[in-house]
């Protein structure tokens, strides 16, 4: 999958700097296209061992409100390869805590910062309005003060969607498929998981970015576990435009049967996401753990949603690739045996991130990249 800054992705990254990538689908798909392809180049110039220090001496700090390994690795791994200090911060550990606004935040942090990272995942109608409340002060503050830097926001898991781990997906899918995933077939599916009640982002963000490649996808849940209606409705449109398929079942088997690629994994049921949103407002602890358990008991009837050796049967020649963003639930989300199988894969998988994240900081941050790009 090697390449080259063509001329329209040239002209197309000139348009990009000083964007932040808060959904995927705010982009257009020029817009993703080049994106992707600055990732890919960037993937090649580590294989080869070259170094892109595109922005040194500048701070990539990030925040993070919910647990991390990947991400967290991922955005330090991009902003040390680009040259960049990174710093990590637990969000509960900031003033939000104690009341200080997204805004403030946001301009407290970007007036020394030179990139953005935000994870805000875990209540419904939050984490994407906290970045977007973010981004606006940082930017009012760079435009009160005559400040020329960029400080792009890299959208770490909000919400609504997961863009570093769904390009990343992307990326891996057409490193096995090759870039044109027209008429291939695949099952995002909902699996069953006794830990927690997992954020909606991933399928919603898979449901809508997927669907712009004109593949066949197939979302697969029980009932009560749905999405948000505004993503399945933007995937069905996606769908409608790109040339491809978008259709939700009540069957994984369904959702395998001939796939060339599965995406199993937990979410919470839709309706319980919904209750936990009004008892994190009131900041009722007591109510916002009842609804784990009432959660996780919801969960408990859907054992069988399980990504195991028969499923992988249904799938094309019985050889689906296998996908997960991690962690996952070995034994419960899928069986050992398939998770062996795949080891490695869901690895390299989540190694594309480091690579989507140079990325969005450099599209976002970098003049003249295209030729940056092809002078290393
Ligand atoms: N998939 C993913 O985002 O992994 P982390 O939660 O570990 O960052």
């Amino acid at each position: 999958m090697s390449t080259v800054m063509n001329p329209d992705i040239s002209a197309t990254l000139a348009t990009l700097t000083g964007r932040s990538l808060l959904l995927t689908q705010d982009w257009t798909q020029p817009e993703l296209e080049a994106l992707l392809a600055v990732a890919t180049r960037f993937y090649e110039l580590d294989r080869a061992g070259v170094r892109a220090p595109l922005c040194p001496h500048e701070l990539a700090y990030a925040i993070f409100f919910d647990n991390s390994t990947r991400t967290k690795s991922a955005w330090a791994g991009a902003a040390a390869r680009l040259g960049m200090q990174p710093v990590i911060v637990d969000g509960s550990s900031t003033q939000v805590a104690h009341g200080e606004t997204a805004e403030e935040t946001g301009a407290m942090l970007g007036m020394n910062a030179h990139g953005l990272g935000v994870r805000h995942d875990l209540i419904l109608g939050e984490g994407n309005s906290f970045m977007r409340d973010m981004l606006k002060g940082i930017t009012d503050y760079l435009v009160a003060t005559d400040d020329q830097r960029t400080v792009p926001m890299v959208n770490l898991q909000c919400d609504i969607d997961h863009p570093t781990q769904t390009l990343a997906d992307l990326l891996w899918l057409r490193q096995n498929f090759g870039s044109d995933l027209r008429g291939k077939k695949i099952a995002v599916s909902w699996a069953y998981s006794p830990s927690y009640a997992k954020p909606l982002s991933v399928p919603q963000g898979l449901a809508t970015l997927l669907s712009r490649q004109g593949a066949d996808i197939v979302l697969a849940h029980p009932e009560g576990y749905e999405l948000l209606p505004e993503t399945m409705a933007a995937a069905k449109a996606n769908a409608a435009q790109h040339g491809g398929s978008f259709r939700i079942t009540n069957s994984m088997d369904d959702a395998f049967e001939g796939a060339v690629a599965v995406y199993p994994k937990s979410w919470g049921p839709y309706d319980l996401m919904m209750e936990r949103v009004a008892a994190n407002k009131a900041g009722d602890k007591a109510q916002m753990g009842d609804i784990e358990q009432r959660c996780l008991a919801n969960n408990a009837r859907h054992r069988d949603w399980i990504c195991d050796e028969r499923r992988m049967g249904l799938t094309k020649d019985g050889s689906a690739l296998y996908l997960h963003c991690l962690p996952a639930d070995i034994g419960d989300e899928v069986t050992h045996g398939v998770m062996d199988l795949h080891r490695v894969n869901v690895a390299r998988e989540a190694q594309w991130k480091v690579y989507v994240i140079m990325a969005m900081l450099a599209v976002g941050k970098v003049d003249g990249l295209a030729q940056k790009l092809a002078s290393l």
